[in-house]
């Protein structure tokens, strides 16, 4: 018997169960992804983009594990019906299901800035695409012998961040869906969480510098940020909330419900 039998971390594996991860053709989706199928989880690439899911699953196949990719917009509740449907025919349900996808708003001080049009964009993505993804997926989940919900907010769902009202708006808002829902599938024995990343330099931040996202910034917003804002003085990697996202699905797991988890270099302390 090898030390690693004393250890139920070592060994906790995900071989049987079914897990979903939206927005996982990029960015952190695709490290939860590649960590929930190393952990033996057959896994569904759910993005709007059909090219990049595809890509993602092949990636994982080519690896040696069971998985799939399809265009789903998480705003659109027929799509997402499909999607969840698609799962379950093409398995035996849905047991892990992480909500990933997810947008910035346009960054915009004083939130009277930020258009109805962007507000309802940011909340129909971020918050909605949630709701509909637990509605599809609830039956499945129930089903299952350790169905899990795992949430990815952000830290700016705990802490409010005024140069992006909607997105912050939109992941507190998501933190709240998690408790109600954790509450409410509690003795199915579903436990609901959300993560909370910190400054995870992706495609998402790209894009946010390319559109301004801090009036009161020069420069380098991201670097700027993690110098000011991070105790650590790192920024945190995909893998860092992969790997905390993949504990989560396990049976390890089981009494840990409606908590907000921080992967953040202590950003929230
Ligand atoms: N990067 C960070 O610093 C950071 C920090 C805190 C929280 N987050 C959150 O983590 C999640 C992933 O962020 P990221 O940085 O990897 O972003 P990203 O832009 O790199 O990737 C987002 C993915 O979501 C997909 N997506 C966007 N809208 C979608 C929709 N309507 N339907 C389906 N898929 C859609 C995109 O195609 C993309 O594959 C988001 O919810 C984000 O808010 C990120």
């Amino acid at each position: 018997m090898g030390a690693s039998s004393l250890s139920r971390l070592s060994q906790a594996k995900l071989q049987g169960r079914v897990a979903v991860v939206t927005g996982a053709a990029m960015g952190i989706g695709s490290a939860i992804a590649r960590e929930l199928a190393g952990l033996g989880a057959q896994v569904l690439i759910a993005d709007r983009s059909q090219q990049g899911a595809e890509q993602m699953a092949h990636s994982l196949v080519e690896a040696g594990a069971e998985a799939r990719g399809l265009a789903c917009d998480v705003s659109d509740p027929a799509q997402v019906e499909r999607a969840a449907q698609y799962a379950c025919q093409t398995w035996s349900g849905i047991d892990v299901l992480v909500n990933c996808a997810g947008v910035a708003s346009a960054p915009g001080q004083p939130y009277t800035r930020c258009t109805p049009d962007e507000w309802r964009r940011t909340l129909d993505i971020n918050l909605m695409g949630a709701v509909h993804w637990c509605a599809a997926a609830r039956e499945p989940l129930l089903a299952s012998k350790s169905g899990r919900i795992i949430n990815i907010s952000s830290i700016t769902g705990v802490i409010s961040a005024p140069y992006m009202p909607a997105y912050s708006v939109s992941k507190a808002a998501l933190i709240s869906l998690s408790k109600v829902l954790a509450r409410d599938l509690a003795t199915a024995l579903v436990t609901v969480n959300a993560v909370c990343p910190g400054y995870i330099r992706t495609p998402m931040w790209g894009e946010l510098e390319q559109r301004g996202a801090s009036p009161d910034t020069e420069g380098d917003v991201f670097d700027q940020r993690v110098r000011l804002l991070v105790p650590m003085q790192k920024p945190q990697t995909v893998e860092d909330v992969a790997a905390c996202v993949g504990f989560l699905a396990t049976d390890l797991a089981c009494h840990i419900t409606g908590q907000v988890i921080g992967v953040d270099g202590g950003a929230t302390i």
